[in-house]
């Protein structure tokens, strides 16, 4: 494997929740450790599917690979870069380029702006554009790139269904021109003729764009449709990392076979 395509790593990771400390001694009582010590890299283009129950710390990872979160131990680099010892330049470059998507698109939107206007604004608070009309050209050449209709533009995230909704946070995402999206539970919430749907729009856009995907779920079958590799949690830990195919057809671990198990007898 050649190290230059490597885009995103992490080393080592660890976090910690502080959850009590002693109300005069400020001591600390109590702490979750949602990640325990987890290492892996995304290469380009591809999709790493990180798969385990809930709480196994899913969400943290991702949140810490993007940026959105500090690890109490552990490195993040980003083009073999630490992005905790970059100029404030490159971070910026590093938060533009690593994006995100969630299971609940609604709740990551604000009800109050139009979807033009929600699209539009990575792009300004990131300095791509200079001013909104520049802005809301790009949202209209990516409305069609993830197959919203034009009229989309005007509504607000309550007057459009769920599945539109993920693809304007798709847009939201891919208008920066990211080279990693972090998907956490992105169809988790949708019916499943429209998580179709989603996942194919998801793999037409990484063949287009040749962007690299974290794809986060509890179903591991969801999973194996959308990565090359997987990584199964439990506990905080990385139990088990493998070619997708292995991973599903020779699971190592117990608990993976459980996992298998639960998303396809079901
Ligand atoms: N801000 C927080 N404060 C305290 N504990 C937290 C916090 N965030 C997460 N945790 C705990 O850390 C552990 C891992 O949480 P995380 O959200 O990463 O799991 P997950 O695998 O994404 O789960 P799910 O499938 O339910 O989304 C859980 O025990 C959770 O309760
Ligand atoms: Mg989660």
């Amino acid at each position: 494997m050649k190290n230059s395509n490597i885009v995103l790593s992490v080393k080592n990771i660890r976090k910690e929740f502080i959850v009590k400390k002693h109300f005069l001694t400020g001591k600390v009582k109590d702490k979750v450790v949602a990640v325990k010590n987890v290492s892996f890299s995304i290469q380009e283009g591809k999709t790493l599917g990180i798969v385990g129950e809930s709480g196994s710390g899913k969400s943290t990872t991702g949140e810490i690979t993007g940026g959105l979160m500090k690890p109490t131990y552990g490195k993040v680099f980003y083009k073999n870069k630490n992005i905790y010892e970059i100029t404030k330049k490159e971070f910026q470059e590093y938060r533009k380029n690593v994006q995100f998507i969630f299971q609940d698109p609604k709740g990551s939107m604000d009800p109050n702006y139009k979807i033009s206007d929600i699209i539009a604004e990575p792009l300004l608070t990131l300095n791509i554009c200079n001013n909104k009309r520049e802005a809301l050209k790009l949202v209209d050449e990516i409305l069609s790139k993830v197959g919203l209709d034009d009229n989309i533009k005007n509504k607000y995230p309550s007057e459009i269904s769920g599945g539109q909704c993920q693809r304007a946070a798709i847009a939201r995402a891919l208008v920066v021109n990211p080279s990693v999206i972090i998907c956490d539970e992105p169809v988790s919430a949708l019916d499943v003729s429209i998580q179709a749907q989603i996942l194919n729009l998801l793999k037409k856009l990484q063949k287009e764009y040749n962007i690299s995907y974290i794809f986060i779920s509890h179903d591991i079958g969801v999973v194996n449709f959308m990565a090359d590799k997987i990584m199964v949690m439990k506990d905080g830990n990385v139990v088990e990392m493998n070619e997708a195919k292995q991973v599903l057809l020779h699971p190592k671990q117990k608990y993976t076979k459980k996992l298998i198990d639960s998303a396809f007898i079901n």
